[in-house]
């Protein structure tokens, strides 16, 4: 049987990728943020995951105005970076795994998630990033990935009930397939920010503070907090959050929280991570 082990929380700040792919992380702005991530490299390295569920948005990157689903998943052999305006990252093509995601679909839709199936995606940053973090810079990726692309980008975005209710439907669906695989969630995005209109810039450390502590100790009540909180409080991208929902609903109710960083500023976000294990 599969099992969700643990769950993986992090921003996705384009420009971290930026600056990896230039090898930027000892100057004194990225220093500070490649820190939070060195316990992380160590950790994943001992629990070698055999494949990572990814929640990201695409930024308009794969999913023009033209489509936008709310939540797809990617069931492809392989999944290329994508090319946002500077040509495709420097990393490598990640490898999906075609029967989970498959099975995936198969047990989140007749648990009455609509879910759309994607066969052919490019990935942008929102997937990339994380990998970047917490992996480095290796000629091929050490699992396989499975991206699930949730809309955050034109409204309306699912609700953060919503995105913790499909979590606990991934990890039935993790449960029933048949075959041993130590499987990890991640949701990226955020923490506060709005890169657009006359609030660009905003940080709101005390909202995402009591986001962070809320995620790990209270998730039932943080996912009935409503969107629009999450922008007025967060800013226009701060929804981006409610991603995290959905890895934290794959989990168990009280987990082992191993690993928490904060960090303001990355580009115009806030940045925070977490590590969490199921502890049976
Ligand atoms: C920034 C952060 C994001 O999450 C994103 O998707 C785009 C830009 C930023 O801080 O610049
Ligand atoms: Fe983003």
């Amino acid at each position: 049987m599969a099992k969700i082990t643990a769950g993986v929380a992090t921003s996705h700040v384009p420009a971290i990728g930026a600056a990896v792919d230039l090898g930027k992380q000892n100057e004194p702005y990225w220093a500070p943020v490649f820190a939070g991530y060195e316990y992380s490299k160590k950790w994943i390295a001992e629990q070698k995951p055999d494949v990572i569920l990814l929640v990201y948005n695409d930024h308009a990157t794969a999913f023009s105005m033209d489509l936008i689903p709310t939540f797809a998943v990617g069931c492809a052999e392989s999944f290329s970076p994508a090319d946002e305006g500077w040509g495709p990252r420097p990393v490598p093509t990640v490898q999906g795994h075609p029967r989970l995601a498959a099975h995936i679909c198969q047990s989140v839709i007749q648990q009455d998630f609509d879910l759309t199936i994607v066969n052919k995606m490019d990935v942008d940053h929102g997937l990339t990033v994380p990998l970047s973090l917490l992996f480095g810079q290796p000629e091929e990726w050490p699992c396989k990935i499975i991206p699930i692309a949730v809309n955050v980008v034109l409204y309306p975005p699912p609700s953060g009930s919503r995105c913790y209710a499909l979590g606990k439907a991934l990890r039935k669906a993790v449960e029933s397939f048949d075959e041993d695989l130590n499987v990890q969630i991640w949701g990226t995005g955020g923490m506060s920010h709005q890169i657009q209109g006359p609030r660009a810039g905003l940080i709101n450390q005390d909202f995402d503070n009591a986001f962070l502590e809320r995620l790990v100790y209270d998730p039932d009540g943080l996912a009935k907090v409503p969107h629009i909180d999450y922008v007025r409080e967060a800013g226009s991208e701060g929804i981006e959050l409610v991603m995290w929902l959905i890895m934290r609903g794959a989990l168990n109710t009280e987990v082992e929280q191993k690993h928490r960083f904060y960090h303001v500023p990355a580009s115009n976000t806030a940045v925070g991570h977490l590590i969490l294990e199921n502890t049976d």
